[in-house]
């Protein structure tokens, strides 16, 4: 493993019973990294992400995080060692306040200070929940949600943030402000990021890497810039004419 791998993940098998959904997936993360995993609806996205971050038991291969193995890992263990994961759709507690989802977010962490520190960060990355700190999440739109759902993983200062579908459902200009804070996640909270996405666009604008996934295996890894936007390689593993 290289010095400056974060995440290695190899030959990983999972599904659900008797189903076996992912077949022999291998990536890697390095620090600093924007990861896109690419694919259709049904392709094992999700389930692969449920693997890697211990929300489903792996029925065979490793993943290293930071050299250690954690394989098989429930969240609660894989949240300490460094990495956050905010499954498909968000989840929030739709009955406390924004700021009280946010210091939930931080449980974590035992020093009042940084996590006061760590808050006020998460307002700065999205100034549009700052503005509603003290209302019931509840209540907040569905970009909002999404926000405060993502900023909650990052008061548990990760080195390592996995989104499932972060543009899921929402209008384009709380994709725009989502894909900011993504962003935001490596140039200022200093953490690597892997997000599955069906908005082509989006994730390759940000990404470092690309791994396309299709039937549960890994049929494809290149550098965003070998990608190409709505070249012909994409089109043919995506099925669909990107814009
Ligand atoms: N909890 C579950 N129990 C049984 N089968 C499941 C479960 N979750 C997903 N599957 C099945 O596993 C396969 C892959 O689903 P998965 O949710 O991983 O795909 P995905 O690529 O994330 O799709 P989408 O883009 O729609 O989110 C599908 O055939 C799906 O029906
Ligand atoms: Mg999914």
């Amino acid at each position: 493993m290289d010095a400056g791998t974060l995440l290695q993940v190899t030959n990983l098998d999972a599904g659900y019973g008797a189903k076996r959904v992912v077949h022999g997936a291998s990536l890697h993360v390095g620090e600093g990294e924007i990861i896109a995993i690419l694919g259709h609806n049904g392709a094992g996205k999700s389930t692969l992400l449920n693997a890697m971050c211990g929300v489903i038991k792996p029925t065979a291969g490793q993943v290293l995080f930071r050299g250690h193995n954690i394989t098989g890992f429930s969240p609660s263990a894989s949240v300490p060692a460094g990495i956050s994961y905010a499954p498909q759709g968000g989840q929030i507690f739709r009955t406390l306040s924004v700021t009280d989802n946010l210091l939930m977010g931080g449980f974590t962490q035992t020093d009042q200070g940084s996590l006061a520190a760590k808050v006020t960060e998460v307002r700065q990355l999205f100034p549009a929940l700052d503005a509603r700190r003290d209302v019931r999440a509840g209540s907040l739109s569905g970009g909002e949600r999404q926000m405060l759902a993502i900023g909650m993983l990052l008061l548990a200062s990760p080195r390592l943030v996995v989104l499932d579908e972060p543009s899921g459902g929402l209008s384009p200009l709380f994709v725009d402000r989502v894909y900011d804070a993504i962003r935001g996640i490596r140039d200022r909270v200093g953490a690597s990021v892997v997000l599955v996405e069906q908005d082509l666009s989006h994730a390759l604008d940000v990404a470092d890497r690309v791994y396309v996934l299709a039937n549960g295996r890994i049929i494809h890894e290149c550098a965003r810039a070998d990608f190409g936007h709505g070249d012909a390689l994409a089109q043919k593993l995506l099925g669909f004419q990107s814009q």
